[in-house]
C-alpha cells in the first residue's frame, strides 16, 4: 500500500488540464467521495495497527499533494482565462483612423476660400424662410412659376413660410442690415420640391455672392468669376457667359467654365460642346436694390449663385446625386483632403 500512495504522489503533482472540464474531471477521478484517494482511505481501515501511523501519514501527504495541485492547476487556468487573448497592453496604440471632410464641405470650403481671398466675408441666414426675403424682396412677380408649390415647399398651416429654394434671401438680410460696400457670400442648403433621381434631390447647397459698391460694373463680375474658375479648376480654364434671365438681376448670364476633360475638344462631359455650365449670375436688378433700402441711384452691384453638388460633381466626377446624401462611408471615405 506505501508503495501504491507514493505512486500517486508523484502521479498528482504531474496531471495537467487544458480546460475547466478537464480539471473537473481530475477532482472527480482523485478527490471526490468516490474517488482513488477516497478508496484508498477505505483500504486504510484494515490496515494492521502497526503500520497505520506511517501509512496514515503518507495518506494525508498524498491528499495534501493533490488538493494543493489541482488548486494550483483552477488558479492557473484562470489566469490564462484572462489573459488569453490578443491583447497586448504594454503595445503602443494603433492610430485612431481619421474621419473624412465630406466631399460638399470639401468644395464648399474651397469656394469660400478662393472669395475669402478676394475679400468676401461669410453670411448666413434661416433654413426656413418667409416668402419676403425669399421671393417678393428678389423682384419675383406674385405669379412667378417658383413660388408654385411644384418648387417650394410650403411650410404647413403657414402659407408664407417655406424652405428657401435659393440663398438669395440671405442676400436679402444683408442688404436690409448693411449699407454698401457690401461684399459677402452665402454658403447653404436649399430645397426645392423636385422628384429624387440621381440628378435631382429635394435638397441641395448653393454658394450665392453679392457685391455691391458705388462704381461696380459688368466687367468686375466678368474678372471675379474668370479668377474664381482658374482658383477652382485650374489656371488654363476659360470662362463663357450666355445671355440668361432672373428677377433679381439685370443684365443677366449664365456661366460655362472650358471642360475639364477634353479643354474645349467636345467631350462625353461636356456632351460635345466643351463647356460646362457652373453658374448664373448678372448685375444686381435696381428694383431689388431699391425694394431692399439701397439706392439704386447711387450704388450698383452684382450677383453670383451656384450649386455645390453641381461643382463637386465636375471635380470628382460623381454620376449619382444621392450619393452625395446617403452617408455610404465606402463613397464618404475617398475624400481625403486638407479642407
Ligand atoms: N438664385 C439663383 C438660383 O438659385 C442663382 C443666382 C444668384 C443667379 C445670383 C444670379 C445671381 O438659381
Amino acid at each position: 500500500m506505501l508503495e501504491k500512495i507514493q505512486s500517486l504522489i508523484s502521479e498528482v503533482n504531474q496531471l495537467k488540464a487544458d480546460n475547466a472540464e478537464e480539471l473537473e474531471r481530475l477532482r472527480i477521478e482523485y478527490l471526490s467521495k468516490k474517488g482513488r484517494i477516497s478508496a484508498l482511505m477505505q483500504d486504510f481501515r484494515s490496515v494492521p495497527a502497526e503500520h497505520k501511523r506511517e501509512l496514515g501519514m503518507k495518506l494525508n501527504e498524498l491528499k495534501e499533494a493533490a488538493t494543493a495541485h489541482i488548486n494550483a492547476l483552477r488558479e492557473a487556468l484562470s489566469v490564462k482565462e484572462n489573459t488569453d487573448t490578443d491583447l497586448d497592453l504594454t503595445r503602443t496604440p494603433y492610430p485612431a483612423p481619421l474621419g473624412t471632410r465630406h466631399p460638399l464641405t470639401i468644395v464648399r470650403n474651397r469656394i469660400i476660400d478662393i472669395f475669402a481671398r478676394m475679400g468676401f466675408t461669410l453670411a448666413d441666414g434661416p433654413e426656413v424662410e418667409d416668402d419676403w426675403h425669399v421671393y417678393g424682396s428678389m423682384n419675383f412677380a406674385p405669379d412667378h412659376p417658383a413660388r408654385d408649390m411644384q418648387d417650394t415647399f410650403y411650410v404647413e398651416g403657414a402659407q408664407s413660410m417655406l424652405l428657401r429654394s435659393h440663398t438669395s434671401s440671405v442676400q436679402s438680410r444683408v442688404m436690409a442690415e448693411q449699407q454698401p460696400p457690401i461684399r459677402v457670400i452665402c454658403p447653404g442648403r436649399v430645397y426645392r420640391n423636385e422628384a429624387i433621381s440621381a440628378r435631382a434631390h429635394c435638397f441641395f447647397h448653393q454658394v450665392e455672392g453679392l457685391y455691391i459698391d458705388k462704381e461696380v460694373s459688368f466687367t468686375d463680375l466678368k474678372q471675379v468669376m474668370l479668377t474664381f474658375a482658374r482658383e477652382l479648376f485650374g489656371p488654363q480654364t476659360q470662362i463663357r457667359l450666355r445671355p440668361s434671365y432672373f428677377p433679381f438681376t439685370e443684365p443677366s448670364a449664365e456661366m460655362d467654365v472650358s471642360c475639364q476633360i477634353c479643354h474645349g475638344e467636345g467631350c462625353s462631359l461636356c456632351k460635345g460642346t466643351g463647356w460646362l455650365e457652373i453658374l448664373g449670375c448678372g448685375m444686381v436688378h435696381p428694383r431689388v436694390l431699391e425694394l431692399n433700402g439701397i439706392n439704386p441711384d447711387e450704388y450698383k452691384g452684382y450677383a453670383f449663385g451656384m450649386g455645390i453638388e453641381r461643382i463637386a460633381n465636375l471635380l470628382y466626377r460623381v454620376k449619382d446625386l444621392r450619393l452625395f446624401s446617403e452617408n455610404d462611408a465606402r463613397f464618404l471615405d475617398q475624400f481625403t483632403a486638407a479642407y
